[in-house]
């Protein structure tokens, strides 16, 4: 089995409280979101027939079944679960069970209607969906610690179980509540942080529009205003509602600890989610588990992917992380819903895998017939067995089952792109000079290093640093002085670091740094920002220099302070031609580059290549053709690793090895390969021979031939 729930051998994940997830033994994890109580027993049976046809080796179960485990307060019916939980552990299928906490009874609702969350605009919202609770709420933590009790003391040494599943999506419909209660506890956080009224109206600027409190009692949530809410109230509220989140979440945590502290533990966390600090939650999980939904309509969906797989890779310090939720084609709720072509389940599979995870799940395991989902793809479609979804689960299930030993792989980057969950949360409220978008900023970065085969981390700017030769700060707008200094400690050790517009400008309460913009960066980046200069929607500039090509979005007025001129507006921008707009410092022993605006993907490439070039940051692979992704992950026993060939374009491509290597997904009849080709949408997983399996007894694991 690949959970080891005591062992402390392998690549351990977490080691709180001698809690291990280690996932070097029984291979890549593979399933889905199991919720059998939508259909009768004798459908059970079938489920895990299926299962044991698809390959499925994880489920995670009981994600929405608090109404049936409790249908009254108190009155614990988990008969039912056991069979569940005793059919899996029959069928040899592990069980990632949820706290069964996400979506509350009706009776809770009914009895106690505070626990129902209220919004900015003071309506408190209904029964009848999910995630309908006040994240603040004692009464609703109560009752889910309470039933969490009683879970985790049926199951602490059920066969079946191999970790938990805490809540689902934290703050995927319910991000924040502006109830009573929530009021109250906002206020009991303000004066945790900031001890007296003086200090909270210093922090706040509310010298600003007569906002000055005279006492903690008079502060709110910042609810619906007539017109832009004071932005470092709004700052803290989210901070706050995230750390709400984390209450409820922890809450549990606190049980499951208590009652199996020999059970990991996890929680599912949305994408380029802003209500949840990915890296502040990391700190509470023995494994990281994300849920990933590509639009196929969307153009390069792997980019989207690619950013999001390396940033849950680094959130977890590097370890293996799970890929909890996909789709197995099409989602319901876009405004229009693309399958997913024959392949690309598959192709976007081993991406996830490519980039460091250790289970391909999807969400769900058998198409619901009733419900809000109905229309949602699943594992076992409304068509059953014979349907080409159900084939191609089919398929992948035995393809992943065929190499366990990349499971606990590891990979390392020396490139990494930097993401302050603040700073992104400041980085969009109202009533900045353009709107900006943090995640569409933050790719427009991370594109170039991926299209040219570059690993890539994603760290917060206080991360150590150590390791990277090169750093990208999209948009970082909110910066403290402290992680300033880090960020020159950085520079003047040896880095490379580039850091794009807008960065720098204000500290963690938004209050502009003083002394002229980019605040605590301008004596690093050896310039001065006059006037900030956003461009209309559809307005394009050039850029003329060591930078070629176009821009958009964004521009400014920058004076060198020392930095060297590398491009400049053109003549299409009359109020700027000729000022700069990417420089470069060399400042100690490295390098720091700004970049005044947005360039075009071709000219962002451009650029990064020569940044890339000037901190030594190799691609996996030289060469790579167009749509090709390339990543490598190493065993921890230094018996070798993997490269990975992803092909994301729509057409066919070759790629020379750097050596002899073996696709071990179709292992070749004439032995090693060099070159390998694949069709679109083709993977490959490569292994130089006689390494990554010589532990098997035959130095391709006794594959070839079979
Ligand atoms: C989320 C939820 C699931 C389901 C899927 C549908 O990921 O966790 O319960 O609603 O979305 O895509």
């Amino acid at each position: 089995m690949a959970v080891d729930r005591n062992s402390d051998s392998g690549e351990a994940v977490g080691d709180r409280r001698g809690r291990v997830w280690s996932p070097g033994t029984g291979g890549l994890l593979y399933g889905g979101d199991y919720n059998p109580e939508q259909w009768p027993e004798p459908v059970w049976a079938e489920d895990l027939e299926l299962m044991r046809e698809a390959g499925v080796s994880m489920v995670t179960a009981g994600i929405f079944s608090w109404a049936k485990a409790e249908p009254s307060p108190g009155r614990y019916e988990f008969g039912w679960f056991d069979r569940v939980m005793d059919g899996l552990a029959g069928a040899g299928v592990r069980v990632c069970l949820a706290t069964m906490t996400a979506s509350p009874p009706p009776w809770l609702s009914h009895a106690h209607p505070e626990t129902l969350p209220v919004d900015a605009e003071g309506v408190r919202k209904s029964p009848g969906s999910r995630q309908h609770y006040c994240p603040s709420s004692p009464v609703y933590r109560e009752h889910a610690a309470r039933l969490v009790e009683r879970l985790a003391t049926r199951y602490a040494d059920h066969p079946a179980l191999a970790m938990w599943h805490i809540g689902n999506e934290y703050g995927c419909h319910t991000r924040q509540c502006f109830c009573e209660v929530s009021a109250a506890e906002f206020r009991r956080w303000l004066r945790e942080r900031y001890g007296t009224v003086e200090e909270l109206n210093t922090a706040w600027s509310t010298a600003f529009w007569s906002q000055a409190y005279g006492s903690f009692a008079q502060v709110l949530p910042p609810r619906a205003a007539p017109t832009f809410p004071n932005p470092a109230h709004q700052l803290d509220y989210l901070r706050f509602s995230d750390e709400a989140l984390l209450g409820c979440y922890l809450t549990e945590k606190a049980v499951l600890d208590r009652v199996t502290p020999h059970v990991p533990v996890t929680t599912n966390v949305m994408p380029n989610h802003k209500p949840v600090n990915a890296f502040a939650w990391a700190a509470h999980q023995d494994v990281l588990s994300l849920d990933y939904y590509q639009d196929p309509h969307e153009p390069l969906p792997e980019v989207r992917a690619g950013y999001t797989f390396d940033l849950m890779r680094s959130a977890g310090g590097g370890r293996p992380w799970l890929l909890l939720e996909q789709a197995p084609g099409a989602v319901n709720w876009r405004p229009r819903n693309g399958p997913k072509a024959p392949g690309l389940m598959r192709l976007w599979s081993w991406q996830a895998v490519a980039q460091g995870a250790d289970a391909v799940l999807f969400f769900q395991w058998r198409q619901s017939l009733g419900g809000a989902e109905k229309y949602h793809s699943a594992m076992v479609p409304h068509g059953g067995r014979d349907t080409r979804i159900f084939r191609e689960v089919t398929e992948l299930g035995r393809e992943l089952a065929s190499v366990p030993e990349i499971a606990g792989s590891r990979s390392a980057a020396e490139a990494a792109l930097l993401l302050d969950w603040d700073s992104w949360r400041a980085l969009e409220l109202a009533a900045r000079p353009s709107t900006l978008n943090q995640t569409e900023l933050s790719l427009g970065h991370y594109r170039p290093l991926f299209e040219a085969g570059v690993a890539c981390d994603v760290l917060p700017p206080d991360a150590d640093l150590t390791g990277h030769r090169l750093l990208v700060a999209p948009n970082l707008y909110l910066l403290s002085e402290r992680d300033a200094e880090h960020l020159t400690g950085y520079v003047t050790g040896g880095g490379h670091l580039l850091v794009s517009f807008f960065s720098g400008i204000v500290d963690p309460h938004d209050r502009v740094h003083p002394g002229g913009h980019p605040g605590v960066l301008r004596r690093l980046l050896g310039l001065r920002t006059e006037e900030f200069w956003p461009l209309a929607e559809d307005e394009r500039v050039t850029l003329e220099g060591r930078v070629n090509g176009r821009a958009d979005l964004w521009s400014e007025a920058v004076e060198p302070e020392g930095a060297e001129v590398l491009a400049v507006f053109g003549k299409d921008h009359p109020a700027l031609a000729g000022r700069p707009a990417v420089t470069r410092h060399r400042v100690g022993a490295g390098t720091v580059w700004y970049l005044a605006t947005r360039p075009e993907p071709r000219a962002m490439r451009a650029l990064m290549d020569t940044v890339r070039a000037a901190a030594g940051v190799e691609p996996v692979l030289p060469g790579l053709p167009d749509g090709v992704q390339a990543t490598r992950r190493e065993r921890a026993d230094g018996s070798g690793g993997f490269l990975f060939l992803l092909n994301h374009s729509g057409a066919a491509a070759e790629v020379a090895l750097p050596e002899p290597m073996t696709d071990l997904l179709t292992p070749a009849p004439g032995g090693p390969l060099r070159e390998v080709r694949l069709e679109p949408s083709g993977v490959a997983v490569l292994s130089r021979p006689g390494t990554a399996r010589a532990r098997d007894g035959a130095p391709d694991g006794g594959r070839r031939g079979a």
